[in-house]
């Protein structure tokens, strides 16, 4: 049997997702070969392990049973602890997405532990889920993206704002430069409505992006691998919303995702590379969805890359696969495989 942890819930604005996310790993993941320990995470940070039904982690009432706490031992012994018993696992699964879970931290306990995990190492998480940062290392290599201008909590704001008046074009996307699932994000149409707009993305984080609006659709590659990497079907996002905002990312509000996408093969070629490009170029492993606009030209821009995507079983990623014959249960065996892989090398 493969000894597994699923790891759910975080201390992070998308806590709700991970759950949703998580309940369809343990639903999904096939019994017969998985043995499975849960662990929760609560929105105060306190790690639990869970005994209890998925229906409970779905809805979010996991929490009020009586979890008994999971600590961590570090060093070549390291491992989780319940009571001073050592968890059997062999892999760890962290299904959190955003703020501690994507952006290295927990990747960084792991390795402490001496616990092989599913997914990015520290510094993919790191670079992948600051919006700046994945800028500065993919512009640097030639990739295009977004003109843009990031403001820290410790610049003149009114400096920035004539900065961005000046060089960039309206509309423009206002974001948290830390943080997923389109939280704290405008679209802003003129510049009378720039500063409540950044205002708002300060209240989700420190730093903020401040990027040109790119005209067209949207566009997202699955990728899978650590030294060989398999490329899923292209998916393609269809919305009559302002953008892909919340209500449209897991309500599916006036948005339909096409998958395939429809777009020529060339286009589709192009994009997978590009794919391939930049998972590298972030020093990505495991898995990550690269997502991309398709301009007025047809050209491809960058927009991000998601190190653990929505990962329910209707979800895009697991769907990219799908289409590509690797069912939900084999994906996951896969991820399980790569990351006992990293782990050895
Ligand atoms: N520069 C841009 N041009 C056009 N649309 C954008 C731009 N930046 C963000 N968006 C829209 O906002 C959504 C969320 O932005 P994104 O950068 O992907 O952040 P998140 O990490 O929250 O998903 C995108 O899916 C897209 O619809
Ligand atoms: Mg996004």
């Amino acid at each position: 049997m493969k000894n597994i942890a699923i790891i759910f819930g975080g201390e992070s604005s998308e806590y709700s997702v991970s759950l949703h996310s998580a309940a369809s790993v343990i639903k999904e993941i096939d019994p017969e070969k998985f043995n499975v320990t849960l662990i929760g995470i609560t929105t105060k940070g306190e790690w639990k392990l869970y005994e209890g039904t998925v229906e409970a982690i779905d809805n979010d009432t996991w929490h009020t049973n009586d979890n008994k706490d999971v600590t961590i031992k570090f060093g070549q012994l390291g491992g989780f602890y319940v009571d001073d018993e050592k968890l059997t696992v062999d892999v760890a699964f962290p299904v959190l997405h955003g703020k501690n879970g994507e952006d290295g931290s927990i990747q960084g306990v792991f390795e402490l532990a001496h616990i092989p995990y599913i997914g990015c190492n520290i510094i993919a998480s790191a670079m992948s889920l600051d919006k700046e940062v994945t800028h500065i290392i993919c512009e640097d290599k030639g990739i295009r993206m977004a003109p843009y201008v990031a403001i820290n909590y410790f610049d003149d704001v009114n400096e920035k704002m004539n900065t961005i008046n000046n060089t960039l074009h309206y509309p423009l996307f206002v974001k948290p430069s830390n943080v997923g699932s389109s939280y704290g994000i405008t679209k802003v149409y003129n510049t009378n409505d720039l500063l409540p707009a950044i205002e708002k993305a300060f209240e989700y984080d420190k730093k903020l992006l401040v990027e040109q609006g790119i005209e067209g659709f949207e566009i997202g590659c699955a990728v899978l691998g650590n030294d060989e990497l398999i490329v899923g079907e292209v998916d393609h996002i269809d919305t009559t919303q302002d953008f892909f905002d919340f209500e449209g990312k897991y309500n599916l509000k006036n948005t339909t995702i096409h998958c395939p996408a429809k777009i020529n093969e060339t286009l589709k070629t192009q994009a997978k590379e590009k794919a391939k490009v930049i998972y590298r170029l972030l020093q990505c492993s495991g898995l990550a969805r690269v997502d991309m606009f398709v301009d007025q030209n047809n050209d491809l821009v960058f927009n991000e890359i998601n190190t653990l995507p929505g990962f329910t079983s209707a979800s895009r990623y697991p769907t990219m696969m799908k289409k590509i014959g690797i069912s939900y249960k084999q994906l996951i065996e896969k991820l399980y495989d790569l990351a006992l892989e990293k782990y050895e090398k």
